[in-house]
């Protein structure tokens, strides 16, 4: 019989976190919800659970080393390998009305935060993760950012410190993909745009489902071996840097 995959979602309580981990599931994969609420946390793994997942949670605060650790410990002892990290967890920063996170007056400490967690956080999980990981015939890494970190596409509301943050985030993942072809070629790892979803990130306003948008992390968190690395995505294609 063949070995159960697995996957750990970051910030897989609510939207499309929780959908990617959903679709996951329902491809059998036994799936780590990593949340930072407990009580989020369980009510998600708690309706996964009545879908039918194997899933079980994680806590887990992607800005906070010791937490990633205790978060990935908790996975060596249930898990014997790792098959898929999603870096779902990101946050926007606080956004003025008619001004998004203006560049002229803009608030280092957003900036810091925004970085804290949509960069600094996938790049702990994955460093952390990295054994669990090598353990897997065919590890995948997807980190979720978004088009609005496209330096060619210039897209969305001017968004100073989120869409900067999720450009590094990009930039990461090619470094990555370039450090893993020299040692780990079967660790692919790629970042995916989920589009314009309606979650409490965007105030429920985008066009898309949570599971509409969560497609694209599913389909790269599954990829077959030999699939593409280092590439930066939408359910349209590749996405100009
Ligand atoms: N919605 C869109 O249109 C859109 C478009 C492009 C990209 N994205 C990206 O998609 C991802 C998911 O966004 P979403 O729309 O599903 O937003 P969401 O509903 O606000 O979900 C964000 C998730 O990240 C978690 N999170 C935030 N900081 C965390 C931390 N330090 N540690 C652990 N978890 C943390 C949140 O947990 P709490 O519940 O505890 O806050 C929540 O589970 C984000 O990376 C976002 O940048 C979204």
């Amino acid at each position: 019989m063949a070995e159960t995959k697995t996957a750990l979602v970051t910030g897989a309580n609510k939207g499309i976190g929780y959908a990617i981990a959903a679709g996951l599931a329902a491809q059998g994969y036994r799936v780590a919800v990593g949340a930072r609420d407990d009580e989020r946390r369980e009510a998600a793994v708690a309706e996964l659970r009545r879908g039918g997942a194997e899933a079980f949670g994680v806590r887990l605060d992607v800005s906070s080393d010791q937490s990633v650790a205790e978060a990935v410990a908790v996975l060596d002892e249930r898990l014997d390998h790792l098959d898929a990290v999603v870096n779902n967890a990101g946050v926007s920063g606080p956004t003025a009305a008619g001004a998004l996170q203006d560049p002229l007056t803009l608030d280092l400490d957003v900036l810091r935060a925004d970085v804290e967690t949509n960069v600094l956080g996938a790049v702990r999980v994955i460093n952390t993760a990295l054994p669990l990981l090598r353990r897997s015939a065919s590890p995948r890494i997807v980190n979720v950012s978004t088009d609005m970190a496209s330096l060619a596409r210039r897209t969305g509301p001017i968004m100073a410190a989120y869409a900067p943050s999720k450009t590094m985030l990009n930039a990461m993942t090619v470094q990555y993909a370039r450090r893993f072809a020299e040692t780990d070629p079967g660790i692919l790892v790629n970042a995916v745009c989920p589009g314009f979803v309606a979650t409490a990130f965007t105030g429920f306003s985008g066009s898309r489902t949570a599971v509409e948008g969560a497609a694209v992390a599913v389909r790269f968190a599954t990829l077959p071996d030999g699939g593409p690395t280092g590439t930066f995505v939408d359910d349209g294609g590749t996405i100009p840097w």
